[in-house]
């Protein structure tokens, strides 16, 4: 639980690896953050930090019934000004609309879209006297279509858009959508080992050393957001 000494209170989707990890890295440095991670699993590093510092939320986001298992937060944070970072988000399966299956298509919607929503509502709806920052990270892919990636680009389009209205309706609030860059994650390798035209593009950049560490962009992000 956030205690007296807590600032402010980060909650990270998918913090387990990748981006999402990294913020954790950077952000457990300073003693006055609180972590909360919304992800189905932890680190060996995260299984060792104190309670006092972060807490694991244990969820999986394609499942339902996410509004009644996010009201732990009530008993987790207090006044302290919240950040919430939706960073999970699944890109898999890479094929044509022609081959997916709707577990497909609701699977994607319900972690890169409905679960995120949820969480932007939950956040404004229970804790009205905090300040808060909401920070989505989205990707080129949100203003570039790319074939067979019609899910991801288009739900990344959706949370775009949502964080705009977001502001609109809350302009006390701050709403960040941040494109990451190219970083050098397990979601990278698999649009590596995907068939689809611009797979060799993502080869390239591999081979020629253009990822980004997921630190580098975690840090950028931070810098930005802080
Ligand atoms: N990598 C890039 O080049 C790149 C570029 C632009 C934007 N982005 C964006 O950056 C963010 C982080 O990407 P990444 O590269 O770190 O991706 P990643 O390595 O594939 O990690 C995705 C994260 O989402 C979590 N997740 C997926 N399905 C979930 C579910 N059902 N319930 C809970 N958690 C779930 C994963 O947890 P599990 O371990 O439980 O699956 C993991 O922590 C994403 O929003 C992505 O769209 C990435």
């Amino acid at each position: 639980m956030a205690n007296s000494t807590t600032k402010k209170v980060f909650i990270i989707t998918g913090a387990n690896r990748g981006l999402g990890q990294a913020f954790v890295e950077e952000l457990i440095k300073e003693p006055s953050n609180y972590i909360i991670s919304i992800s189905r699993s932890r680190t060996k590093d995260q299984a060792l930090y104190d309670s006092s510092r972060f807490h694991l939320l244990e969820i999986d986001l394609s499942e339902e019934n996410l509004d009644s298992k996010l009201s732990v937060l009530k008993n987790l944070i207090d006044r302290q000004e919240v950040y919430f970072i939706n960073n999970a988000s699944i890109i898999l399966p890479i094929v044509k609309i022609e081959n997916l299956t709707y577990e497909d298509i609701e699977r994607t919607l319900a972690v890169n879209i409905t679960a995120a929503t949820l969480i932007v509502k939950f956040i404004i709806r229970h804790f009205k006297t905090n300040a808060h920052s909401f920070v989505n990270i989205s990707s080129g892919a949100a203003h570039r279509a790319i074939s067979n990636w019609s899910l991801y680009c288009s739900s990344k389009a959706f949370m775009d858009i949502f964080f705009k209205a977001a502001q609109v309706e809350y302009p006390n609030y701050r709403f960040y959508s941040i494109d990451p860059g190219v970083i050098d994650t397990a979601m990278q390798e698999s649009i590596r080992d995907s068939d689809f035209p611009e797979v060799t593009n993502f080869q390239n950049l591999k081979k020629d050393g253009k990822l980004k560490s997921a630190a580098t962009a975690a840090s950028e992000i931070l810098k930005t957001i802080l």
